[in-house]
């Protein structure tokens, strides 16, 4: 039986977050430049949406560059840049046909203009759709979206808007750059590695991990539907025991 067989329809995950890991030893594997990886890694990307579009998954969040991969050797930087740019301006009328929204979190302002311009276009041209949220999160780390959050209700606090009493999960929930998503039921990586790699660090607290060790490239269809069938054979317990949770 496939996994999309097995999947049960009434529990679909609402929000899917995925680290996109092994794009660079894929493509090392394979005798290629690691931008090759990033290429092919397009692909995968396109399985994910596809695979989302079809259970009726609400968000799906991509980790596509993380605030430490400006670390990385200037040309990778550039060419990821390109491929992202590239890849938005193509494909944004084909998911804006499908209904599906581009969002985009992190420190946006740190992106190359042409970047931010060509994904400011894509996010325009999508705004008022309804289906998927294809949130892409740029320069993007769990602890800046913390901080930035703090930043912005000591803000209001001073200007008289909010008390400090007013301040609790939710008003806090409301300042990070996912305010008003439900946090991803299932976090997906690939390539191995057990790390949150300051992803979403506060979204993530009770969140099912599938972790893989196929490299993103290799990451099919299939595999999307795997982690969801994985997912629903997980029992959640939010801190209860088995029993109260039957
Ligand atoms: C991690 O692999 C991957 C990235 C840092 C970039 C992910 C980007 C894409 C898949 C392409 C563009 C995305 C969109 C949304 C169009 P790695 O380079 O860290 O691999 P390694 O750990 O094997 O070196």
């Amino acid at each position: 039986m496939s996994a999309l067989e097995k999947i049960n329809r009434e529990n679909i995950p609402s929000h899917i977050a995925i680290i996109m890991d092994g794009n660079g030893r894929w493509a090392k594997k394979a005798g290629a430049l690691r931008v090759f990886g990033h290429q092919q890694g397009v692909e995968s990307v396109r399985a994910a949406v596809e695979g989302s579009v079809e259970l009726g998954v609400k968000h799906l969040t991509l980790y596509a560059f993380s605030t430490e991969n400006w670390n990385r050797p200037k040309l990778e930087v550039m060419a990821l840049m390109k491929l992202l740019v590239n890849s938005i301006t193509k494909e944004a009328p084909k998911l804006h046909k499908q209904n599906i929204r581009i969002t985009a979190i992190g420190h946006l302002d740190q992106l190359p203009d042409d970047a931010r311009k060509g994904l400011e276009k894509g996010i325009e041209l999508t705004k008022d759709n309804t289906g998927l949220n294809l949130q892409l999160a740029l320069s993007y780390s769990g602890k800046w979206d913390i901080a930035q959050a703090a930043k912005r209700l000591a803000e209001r606090v001073a200007k008289g808007e909010l008390s400090p009493e007013d301040i609790n999960e939710d008003t806090f929930a409301n300042h990070l750059s996912t305010a008003g998503q439900p946090d991803p039921e299932l976090m997906i990586r690939t390539s191995g590695e057990l790390r949150i790699s300051n992803f979403l660090l506060w979204q993530l607290a009770y969140s099912e991990l599938y972790i893989t060790d196929k490299l993103w490239p290799e990451f099919g269809k299939e595999d999307f539907f795997e982690a969801i069938y994985s997912y629903q054979n997980r029992e959640r317990r939010f801190g209860k025991t088995s029993e109260q949770v039957k």
